[in-house]
């Protein structure tokens, strides 16, 4: 049976992980898991780009030899994603014996259709971009700062066929509006596309650069890093193996907007086509991280450190902050003013409050235990109404990828039994010790445990701690799924209550 899969780009082994390595894989976790939520077998895989000039060189500078070095940030990638809940299916590393033999086949299958020419070549090369690139790509007469040093180069090398796809990759672009999302990047594909586009120079001679797959035609050359890095999403979906079409092809290749043009949209898709395998069906672009409107990178070295918040106020508040505030595609500020705003008023305030004075009134009014709800009146059918009718709604805007806003609304309905409760103020009914007051503050427990229930199955993919957490808290032990447990119902009718728990401590500064 084919597989959802959801890959993001593999981060360059030339320095420590930053909030855009942490973004890009809480946003893909939170889609993958929101994914599983509705049934769809995920394989979710991320990894490291290990080849190269630039994870050479930072190789060089910590004095370690590459693979040494490699395998000393893969150890910090991996612990990023620990800590902040990624749930991975594949780990893929490019220095791994299995996609070094993916990479040397493709390269032998394009080699021997004819699609790799040998010429030489004098051109403009980018350091930073580890590409050659040309005078139109100048801005005001100027590289773009993301090239780096520009230098010319003379040398034999090995060529892709590109250009001779260019009109193949228009047209499936023209005729899959769903290959990149948000739809507006399409446009500037197109754009760029309307200009003639160049062969690739895929090899990288050795003497100038070994640390990379050698070509399996001349093993003189190693090719080039974006030629090696892109294959592992093929790799990652068991080339090799009799299952390949149960992955691909993949669902979503999560990216940021920097590699959209050329490398995803353009050589990927091309490199497939020449394979004569399918492409992706979407890319998946989110916009950057900025830093007082920069972009935060390690060659700006404007780093933000994505343990820092996470480990202060816990992995899912630092998850909720990333995806709550950025509208997939666009760039955003990175602020702690922001982050401390959402974690003091959504988090601390709205969630944590309800849940913690629930539980406090569950075990105070109702021996912790959730009874069945007795007579219901207009404020019971008000919140039920408002949870039945947000529920699908919070689902749909997950799946057209609005995830900010399907938790904007999530976060306006847990406010909203905040404000039920308050409604029926527990605490004054049972003054009286009437019957029907006791019974009124058993079906006010219930009934807004029940919408928490909801709430926090709706809140897994984004916080799957806290989600389970509070799950547990309430004493739910039935299925957690976006298919048949997000019904308002009696599910919780004779569960335990469990002690109150402070999900958002209050932190000093
Ligand atoms: O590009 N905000 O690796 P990388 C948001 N190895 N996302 C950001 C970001 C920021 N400030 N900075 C980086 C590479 N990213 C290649 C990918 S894929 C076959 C090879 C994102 O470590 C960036 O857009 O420079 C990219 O998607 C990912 O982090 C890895 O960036
Ligand atoms: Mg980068």
């Amino acid at each position: 049976m084919k597989k959802l899969y959801i890959t993001t780009a593999i981060d360059y082994a030339n320095g420590k992980p930053h909030i855009g390595h942490a973004y890009e894989k809480i946003l893909s976790d939170t889609v993958a898991r929101m994914f599983r939520m509705q049934g769809h077998s995920v394989q979710f895989m991320t990894g490291l780009d290990e080849h190269g000039q630039k994870v050479s060189q930072s190789a060089e500078k910590a004095g370690l030899p590459e693979q040494l070095h490699c395998d000393s940030i893969a150890n910090d990638f991996k612990d990023l994603c620990e800590k902040l809940g990624i749930a991975y299916d594949r780990y893929i590393r490019t220095t791994e014996p299995e996609h070094k033999r993916v990479v040397r086949d493709c390269l032998q299958k394009l080699y021997d259709a004819g699609e790799i020419y040998k010429a030489d070549y004098t051109g403009l090369y980018s350091k930073t971009a580890e590409r050659f690139v040309l005078e139109k790509d100048k801005i005001d007469g100027k590289w773009p700062s993301d090239f780096g040093e520009v230098v010319e180069i003379s040398e034999t090398n090995y060529f892709f066929k590109m250009s001779k796809h260019q009109q193949w990759l228009i047209d499936h672009i023209e005729s899959h509006p769903k290959f990149i999302f948000p739809e507006f990047r399409t446009k500037q594909v197109l754009e760029f596309l309307k200009e003639p586009i160049n062969d690739l120079c895929i090899s990288r001679p050795k003497s100038r650069l070994a640390w990379g797959i050698e070509l399996p035609f001349d093993g003189d050359y190693v090719t080039y890093v974006w030629f090696d890095a892109l294959v592992n999403y093929i790799t990652g979906a068991n080339y090799f193996g009799d299952d390949f079409s149960d992955y691909w092809p993949a669902d979503y290749h999560v990216i940021g907007k920097d590699i959209v043009v050329p490398a995803h949209a353009i050589y990927w898709p091309i490199m497939l086509h020449a394979l004569g395998i399918e492409p992706p069906k979407t890319l998946l672009t989110h916009g950057w991280w900025l830093v007082s409107g920069e972009k935060m990178s390690k060659s700006s070295g404007n780093i933000v450190d994505p343990l820092d918040l996470a480990e202060k106020f816990g992995a899912d508040a630092f998850r909720y902050y990333l995806v709550r505030e950025m509208t997939i595609g666009q760039d955003c500020d990175i602020s702690t003013d922001r982050f401390m705003a959402r974690y003091t008023s959504d988090l601390a305030n709205d969630l944590g409050n309800l849940v913690s004075r629930l539980l406090n009134m569950g075990h105070r009014y109702c021996n912790g235990e959730i009874k069945r709800v007795g007579e219901v009146g207009e404020s019971e059918k008000n919140i039920k109404k408002l949870w039945q009718s947000e529920t699908p709604k919070i689902v749909d805007l997950h799946n057209e990828f609005s995830i900010h806003l399907a938790l904007e609304k999530l976060f306006s309905c847990i406010k909203a039994i905040n404000g039920y409760i308050e409604e029926r103020s527990p605490w004054k009914l049972s003054k009286s010790g009437s019957a029907s007051d006791e019974q009124l503050i058993s079906t006010t427990i219930a009934t807004a445990a029940e919408c928490l229930r909801i709430g926090a199955i709706l809140l897994t993919p984004a916080m799957p701690t806290v989600g389970r957490k509070i799950l547990a808290a309430l004493g739910y032990t039935g299925e957690v799924n976006w298919t048949t447990s997000l019904q308002f119902g009696d599910s919780l009718v004779g569960s335990k209550l469990g002690d109150a728990i402070i999900l958002f401590p209050k932190l000093d500064e």
